[in-house]
């Protein structure tokens, strides 16, 4: 689907991918809704996008709480003469060794990246399939492909997240509802502030928008940011468990 024009919800938009995703499609002309817990910041988000003549609605929500969740999205669906494309991307990254996890960590990272990006999107498909299409795409990342060494949680919330949108998929692509999965490798955004400077081929995060929205709009089943390194570390689902594990370990502190 063209992008141009159309109404766009984004959650996790006060940060990082959510924010950058806001600015470019703003320059589509999208009708956009952003969705975060932080108020101030989607304020002056809004602020900015509205002074060059986007419209822009905002939503101080947490994804985890279903009922608002809920009023939010009806209430983008109204006042942008329904929603288009909606973008499950609000997410935690806490990637440590999984004994150094607290478990406030943990069900946090479970809650956000999981429960309530399958939240944003279950109650927006209704909606979409009234209006007879609509594109559903979640943020997933490369780290889902296989455990990756600090990510027990993070991986394995974002490969629930995987079979989640593929199953929407193959349910939905008859009834002209695409689904999108996003596996982004390390991106120069607040979450990886703390560990920018060990990590390789690190991308920023207008480069990683770009690509997003090139394959959103292509309709792309998934769509590697970059595409090179999502398919060398998806050749690595290939290597037998042994072998993975013991070149992975290598990297495990
Ligand atoms: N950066 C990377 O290297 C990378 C790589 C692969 C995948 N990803 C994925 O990309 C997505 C965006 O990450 P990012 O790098 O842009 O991180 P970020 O800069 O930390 O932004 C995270 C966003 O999620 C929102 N959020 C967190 N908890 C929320 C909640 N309970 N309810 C509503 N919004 C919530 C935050 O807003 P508030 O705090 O205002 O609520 C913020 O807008 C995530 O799903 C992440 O897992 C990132």
């Amino acid at each position: 689907m063209k992008l141009v024009g159309k109404s766009v919800l984004i959650t996790g938009a006060s940060s990082g991918v959510g924010e950058e995703l806001a600015r470019q499609l703003a320059k589509k002309q999208c009708k956009l809704a952003l969705l975060a817990r932080s108020k101030d910041k989607l304020q002056a988000l809004q602020k900015e996008l509205q002074a060059k003549g986007a419209q822009v609605e905002v939503y101080a929500v947490d994804v985890c709480e279903r009922e608002a969740l809920e009023q939010a999205i009806y209430s983008a669906h109204k006042k942008l003469d329904g929603l288009d494309v909606v973008f499950a991307n609000a997410g935690v990254g806490i990637l440590k060794p999984a004994h150094k996890l607290k478990p406030h960590q943990i069900e946090r990272m479970i809650e956000v990246n999981y429960v309530g990006a399958i939240n944003t999107l279950l109650i927006a498909l209704p909606l979409l399939l009234e209006k007879g299409q609509g594109q559903l795409v979640g943020i997933s990342s490369i780290a889902s492909l296989r455990g990756l060494p600090g990510g027990a949680i993070y991986s394995s919330t974002k490969a629930g997240l995987n079979a989640f949108l593929e199953t929407l998929r193959v349910e939905y692509r008859r009834k002209n509802i695409e689904v999108t999965t996003v596996c982004p490798g390390f991106i120069r955004t607040p979450m990886t502030a703390d560990i920018e400077d060990s990590i390789p081929f690190m991308l920023d995060v207008d480069k990683a928008v770009t690509i997003i929205i090139q394959g959103v709009e292509f309709g792309k089943a998934v769509v590697g940011v970059p595409g090179w390194l999502y398919n060398l570390t998806n050749l690595m689902r290939f290597l037998p468990s042994e072998l993975y594990t013991g070149i992975a370990s290598l990297f495990s502190k």
